[in-house]
C-alpha cells in the first residue's frame, strides 16, 4: 500500500474516537497518567490477556495461574525491600517545582540532541548517566544535568535542587477506627502475591521443581513523570510468571524465557525487528541478571517486558520475616545419586504491562493509507491491522439496505455467530461509510448481505488488510472465521 504514515498523536485521537482509550474522569478535565478503556480497548485488552494466559497456564502444563489480592500484608513490602528501596533518583526544578526521574530528563536531552543530529553527544551523555547512576553518584548526576544545561520543560531555567530519591508506592489506611487503623501499600507489582503463595500452590498443585505461578492484575505506582500516553501510568496492569528452578540452572532458564517471550511477542505480529534485548546496566535488589525486551515504540527504544533472574532473594526474605520455612524438597536424584534435598527455589521472571502491549499492539496496527483509484483519484483509510484472534470484533455483519428481507438474514447469520465469536451489526450509512468505520476499528472481517444472497445464498466477504472483496456461501462464513481467529 502506498504512503502509509504512522503518527503517534494521530495514534492517540484514533483511540479516543473510536472507543478505544479515554482520559480518566474526562469531565473533570482528567487525572494526570490514568486512562480508562472504551468498549474497544476493553475487549482488546481481554483479548490479549485470555491469549497470554492460555500461554502460560494452558499451554505450559507446569505452569498454573493464581489471583492474590491487591492488598497485602504491609511487612511484604518491608520483606520484599521496595519500602527501603522501590525508588527512582528525582530532581526538583526550583522555579517550576515540577519534578523528574533524573534517568528520565537526561534521556529526553538525549532524545532533543539526537533529533538534531548529535549523535555522539547523545550517547556520551547516556554513558556518562549509566555509570553514574550504577555508582549512585547523585552529586554526579546533578552535575551531568548542569553541564549540559538540560532545562525544566515548563519554566526553562536550569536552577535544580539536589538529587533525591523518592518511593513509588501509594499507602494508604486499613481498618475503621483511625487510631486502630494501619498503613498498608497499594502493590507496586504482582510479584509478590506469588512468593507469598508459593508453598499454598506448590502443595496443593503437587507442584514440581521447575514450575511456574502466573498471575495478572493491577499495579500501582506513583510516576512523578508520567507521559507517553498509556506507556507510563500510575494504575496499570501487569502479566507476571515467576519460574521456581533449581539453583545454579537459572542463567539457563533466564535464556530460555527470554526467546520464548520474544517468540511470544512476535505470534502477535510484531515484526521481530521491531523487537530487541537491551541488558541492565544496574540491576535492581533482587537481581543477578536482567534485560527489557524493547518495543520501537512512535517514540523510540522502550521497554514493553522484563525478564529478570530474581535469585532465592523474595523466598528468602518472606521465610525471614515471616518465620515460615518455605523450601523445597527436591528427591530428583543428583549425579552423586542423591536426592537434592532441601533448598529455596531460585526464580526466574517474566513480566510484561498489558497497557503496554495494548500500546504496542495498536502503534503496530495503525497505518494511515493513501493510493490511487484506477480512475486516477486519490482514497484514503485510517486501518488498524490488529491480528484477527485478538481483535476487539472479529466479523461486521452488514445488510445492504435496511429492507427487502436483507436485515433478516443479517440477524439470522448474527444469530448463528455470536456465541462463537464477537460480531458487530450495522445497517445505517453507505457500504462504504461503513467499510471504513470498520477499517478504523480493526474488524478484519465484513459480511454484506445483498439481493444476490436471497437468490443463491452467498455472500460478500471483504477482508480488512487487504480490501479484497469475493462471493462465499453464507453457510462457510461462521467456520472461515472461526478458522482465522481461534
Ligand atoms: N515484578 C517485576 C517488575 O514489576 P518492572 O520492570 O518494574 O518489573 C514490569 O515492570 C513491566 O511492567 C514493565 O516492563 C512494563 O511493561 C510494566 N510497567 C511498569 N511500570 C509501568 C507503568 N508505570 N505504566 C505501565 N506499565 C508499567
Amino acid at each position: 500500500m502506498a504512503n502509509e504514515t504512522n503518527n503517534f498523536q494521530e495514534l492517540i485521537s484514533h483511540c479516543k474516537e473510536y472507543g478505544y482509550i479515554f482520559q480518566s474522569s474526562e469531565i473533570y478535565d482528567g487525572l494526570a497518567a490514568v486512562y480508562d478503556y472504551g468498549q474497544n480497548g476493553a475487549q482488546l485488552k481481554k483479548n490479549i490477556r485470555d491469549y497470554w494466559w492460555k500461554s502460560m497456564t494452558q499451554l505450559h502444563d507446569n505452569i498454573v495461574g493464581i489471583d492474590a489480592s491487591i492488598f497485602m500484608h504491609p511487612t511484604t513490602w518491608k520483606a520484599s525491600g521496595h519500602v527501603d528501596n522501590f525508588s527512582d533518583p528525582m530532581i526538583d526544578n526550583k522555579d517550576s517545582n515540577k519534578r523528574y526521574r533524573v534517568d528520565h530528563l537526561i534521556e529526553g536531552f538525549a532524545d532533543e540532541q539526537k533529533a538534531k543530529g548529535n549523535e555522539q553527544l547523545a550517547n556520551d551523555t547516556l554513558a556518562a548517566m549509566d555509570a553514574l547512576l550504577l555508582a549512585n553518584d547523585y552529586a554526579g548526576l546533578k552535575q551531568l544535568i548542569e553541564t549540559n544545561k538540560i532545562s525544566c520543560a515548563v519554566s526553562k531555567t536550569c536552577n535544580w535542587t539536589d538529587v533525591r530519591e523518592f518511593n513509588l508506592m501509594f499507602s494508604t489506611q486499613i481498618g475503621s477506627v483511625a487510631e486502630a487503623s494501619e498503613t498498608i501499600y497499594l502493590r507496586p507489582e504482582t510479584a509478590q502475591g506469588i512468593f507469598v503463595n508459593f508453598l499454598n500452590v506448590q502443595k496443593t498443585g503437587r507442584m514440581k521443581i521447575p514450575f511456574g505461578i502466573a498471575q495478572t492484575g493491577k499495579a500501582f505506582r506513583n510516576e512523578i513523570v508520567a507521559r507517553q500516553f498509556i506507556f507510563r501510568m500510575r494504575e496499570f496492569e501487569q502479566m507476571e510468571m515467576q519460574f521456581f528452578v533449581r539453583p545454579g540452572t537459572q542463567m539457563e532458564w533466564y535464556n530460555f524465557w527470554k526467546e520464548e517471550r520474544k517468540k511470544w511477542h512476535e505470534s502477535l505480529g510484531i515484526p521481530s525487528n521491531k523487537l530487541r534485548f537491551h541488558d541492565h546496566v544496574k540491576l535492581a535488589h533482587y537481581a543477578d541478571a536482567a534485560l527489557d525486551i524493547e518495543f520501537d515504540f512512535p517514540f523510540g527504544w522502550k521497554e514493553l517486558e522484563g525478564i529478570h533472574s530474581r535469585t532465592d532473594f523474595d523466598l528468602k526474605q518472606h521465610q525471614e520475616f515471616s518465620k515460615k520455612k518455605i523450601q523445597y524438597f527436591d528427591n530428583d536424584l543428583n549425579e552423586a545419586g542423591k536426592p537434592f534435598g532441601n533448598y529455596i527455589p531460585y526464580v526466574v521472571e517474566t513480566s510484561v504491562g498489558l497497557d503496554r502491549l495494548v500500546l504496542t499492539i495498536l502503534s503496530n496496527a495503525y497505518a494511515e493509507e493513501k493510493w490511487n483509484k484506477e480512475d486516477g483519484t486519490e482514497d484514503s483509510r485510517v486501518v488498524l491491522r490488529i491480528p484477527a484472534k485478538i481483535a476487539p470484533v472479529k466479523l461486521a455483519i452488514l445488510p445492504l439496505v435496511k429492507k427487502d428481507g436483507l436485515p433478516e438474514i443479517a440477524r439470522e447469520l448474527m444469530n448463528e455467530c455470536k456465541q462463537a465469536f464477537h460480531c458487530f451489526y450495522e445497517e445505517k450509512d453507505a457500504i462504504g461509510k461503513r467499510y471504513r468505520r470498520m477499517d478504523a476499528i480493526g474488524t478484519p472481517f465484513c459480511i454484506t448481505i445483498d439481493h444476490q444472497t436471497k437468490e443463491d445464498q452467498t455472500v460478500t466477504i471483504r477482508y480488512r488488510d487487504t480490501m479484497v472483496q469475493e462471493r462465499i456461501a453464507l453457510a462457510d462464513v461462521k467456520n472461515l472465521v472461526i478458522s482465522h481467529t481461534a
